[in-house]
């Protein structure tokens, strides 16, 4: 299984450093085996010691260059980091991203070598149109990415279930992830108020090989009680 830990814009250098020796701690001692990754914020990039991936929840498709308010590769590279999060619903829905300029990301970014999370998601409107309109809606999101590439790993998250409280049901992740595995070979992820109450039942459905967290992924002790569930 694969655990990811999206700390969006929460978490501060100190706090991450924190976290991250916890983690590694944590970790060792529960003897994990499955994969984790912890997505903190920009400014609390570091090399971290674990047994964990840290990656960027964004980053600009370039080395370096006047590009302000960014990050590129430069930044990424300092730190040996080599995993990116592109095409999360809330750099689509609140900072704008076309899917242009997602697939300008992931090119740049899968020519480079790097490891993607790849996110995708619906909002409820389309949601309540039924599967077919789900299906047409998550496809188009796959417009101009390479979903065969080796190091892509696709998160489905739907728009309506993130920071809700609202997970998905099993019933509607399990058709959602048979559809989506039909067109991609890479590891599937789902996403959207995953929480120590509800993780058994999600990693339990056929066709989910893990978990993109938000919430209960911001203190250790949560989030480990999803890697040890
Ligand atoms: P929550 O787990 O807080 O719903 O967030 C999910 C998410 O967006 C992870 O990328």
């Amino acid at each position: 299984m694969i655990f990811a830990a999206n700390f969006k814009v929460n978490h501060t250098r100190v706090s991450t450093a924190a976290y991250m020796q916890a983690l590694a701690g944590r970790m060792n001692e529960k003897k994990v085996e499955d994969r984790v990754l912890v997505f903190p914020p920009a400014t609390a990039l570091d090399a971290y010691k674990g047994d964990f991936t840290v990656g960027a929840q964004n980053a600009y498709p370039a080395i370096s260059g006047a590009y302000t308010g960014e990050i590129g590769v430069m930044q990424l590279e300092e730190f040996n980091i080599k995993t990116v999060l592109i095409g999360h619903s809330e750099r689509r829905e609140i900072l704008g991203e076309s899917q242009e300029v997602i697939a300008e990301k992931f090119q740049f970014f899968l020519s480079r070598s790097f490891e993607i999370i790849y996110c995708i998601g619906e909002p409820l409107e389309v949601r309540e149109q039924g599967d077919e309109a789900v299906a047409a809606y998550l496809l188009a999101q796959f417009e101009g990415i390479d979903t065969h590439g080796e190091k892509l790993i696709v998160a489905y998250e739907p728009i309506w279930a993130i920071g809700t409280g609202r997970s998905a049901t099993v019933e509607e992740i399990s058709s959602t992830h048979k559809m989506l595995k039909s067109h991609i070979s890479a590891p599937l992820l789902y996403g959207g108020s995953v929480k120590p109450s509800n993780i058994q039942e999600i990693i339990g459905v056929d066709g989910v090989d893990g978990v993109l967290v938000g919430g209960a992924s911001l203190e250790v002790d949560s989030f480990m009680a999803l890697v040890t569930a």
